[in-house]
């Protein structure tokens, strides 16, 4: 018997992977499935970054590199997100790795020790937990509220620095995953304010920076002093349609840059050049694309809202931002007595035995999600209409819905949700 280690017996893993693993191995026996339930892009990578990483790996790029990434890719970063966000970043601000997501374990590595009190909104990102738990942190919740459009209030800021035994650190992510909230130029100033003159530090998740659907992007960066509180994370993933291809930087003060760069170091060396030549490809040449790019998803996110809308008692909050939409489903919950990943996987496995829609429950992002579906924009716009199509009939077929909750009764609702 393997006696593994505690963190590895309790990680919890992102489940949009498991459910992902799950829609391909039905899709592999012949069953129809509309995948709505991981946050990638249906488009192409961008061309001058494919046709740059190709031809960098011609070049013979393809050795190892520094662990803080290559010069010429940390200078255009830094240019990139000085005109981009509008804070004054340099080269020396500037880490890479292999996307956002291994920034969450790197920021804890870097600033957290055991033992210290990290707010998180939540619903969450659901691997900020898996990564505070690598280092024994504790992670304190603040809820997200439909009825402040999902946006992080600085009052949970100030209470969380007033009342916790050891605060260290806060995480935001805005445009948000998986509610769609964005948190506005003032929401950032205030929190800004509360955190300014003390020792916290900010995880700020930035992967859908370009998702902004009405104005633009705000970072807490361009505050003033935020620089030496921050580590800010971007990737490739959802701008550039690059996600397979593992690229992303942060932005953050030298010495933790350095730090990171340690980290990294002793993990995974550093990241490839290739990789780095075609994200900088990317970054100065594919602006265009990237812009028709979040068009179509802006578009998509309006159509798979107009789907949700005609379903009866689902509650749609149009997103602010990102590819996401994240309606209110429980009254239908509470009718048909499921949990709402319950009703996810049914509408998955259960409602039909050709066709299937995968999305998530928003359980999967905490406690806090509960009674929400989360459902991305990964697919053609015709497979979103179908899917939209599908879910009345779906809703309505009782006889399956029963005999699924017989053979699945973990996802029995034993207490209503209560309702808005
Ligand atoms: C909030 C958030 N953080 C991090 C990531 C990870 O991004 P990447 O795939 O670039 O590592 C995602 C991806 O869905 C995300 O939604």
């Amino acid at each position: 018997m393997i006696r593994l280690s505690k963190l590895a017996r309790n990680l919890t893993p992102e489940i949009a992977f498991t459910v992902l693993a799950q829609a391909r191995a039905l899709k592999s026996r012949g069953k129809d499935v509309v995948e709505l339930e991981i946050g990638d892009s249906p488009f192409a990578t961008t061309p001058h970054a494919k046709e740059a990483g190709v031809r960098a790996i011609r070049d013979n790029q393809t050795g190892y590199g520094p662990s803080l990434g290559l010069p010429s890719f940390r200078e255009a970063a830094a240019r990139f997100v000085s005109t981009e966000f509008g804070y004054p970043a340099t080269a020396e601000n500037i880490v890479v790795a292999s996307g956002a997501k291994p920034f969450e374990q790197y920021f804890a590595e870097a600033l957290i020790d055991p033992g210290d009190g990290v707010l998180l909104f939540s619903p969450h990102f659901p691997t900020y937990i898996p990564n505070l738990e690598r280092r024994g942190a504790r992670a304190v919740l603040a809820p997200l509220r439909v009825e402040q459009a999902f946006r992080p209030q600085a009052e949970d800021v100030r209470k969380f620095l007033a009342t916790d035994p050891r605060p260290r650190a806060i995480f935001l992510n805005s445009p948000h995953n998986p509610t769609g909230g964005v948190a506005t130029h003032d929401d950032l100033a205030a929190i800004a304010d509360v955190v300014r003159g003390t020792d916290t530090m900010v995880f700020s998740d930035e992967p859908y920076c370009h998702m902004v659907w009405s104005g633009r992007h705000a970072s807490i960066l361009s505050q003033p002093g935020m620089l030496d509180h921050c580590v800010a994370a971007y990737t490739f993933s959802k701008s550039y349609s690059m996600s397979g291809w593992r690229m992303g930087f942060a932005v953050a003060h030298p010495d933790v840059v350095a730090a990171i760069g340690k980290l990294i170091n002793t993990a995974v060396s550093c990241s490839p050049p290739f990789v780095q030549e075609a994200a900088r490809a990317a970054l100065e040449h594919d602006a265009a694309t990237r812009d028709e790019y979040m068009e179509r998803f802006r578009k998509k996110v309006d159509r798979l809202c107009d789907g949700l809308e005609k379903v009866e008692g689902v509650g749609v909050v149009r997103p602010a931002g990102t590819f996401y939409v994240f309606p209110d489903v429980r009254p239908i919950c509470n009718r048909l007595g499921i949990v709402s990943h319950g009703l996810a996987m049914y509408l998955l496995e259960g409602a039909d035995d050709g066709f299937g829609v995968a999305c998530l429950g928003g359980e999967c992002f905490g406690e806090a999600g509960q009674g929400f579906l989360r459902f991305s924009c990964a697919e053609p716009d015709e497979r979103i209409d179908q899917a939209m199509a599908f879910l009345p009939d779906a809703l309505g077929r009782r006889d399956r819905i029963a005999k699924y909750l017989e053979a699945n009764p973990q996802y029995v609702l034993k207490q209503p949700y209560p309702e808005a």
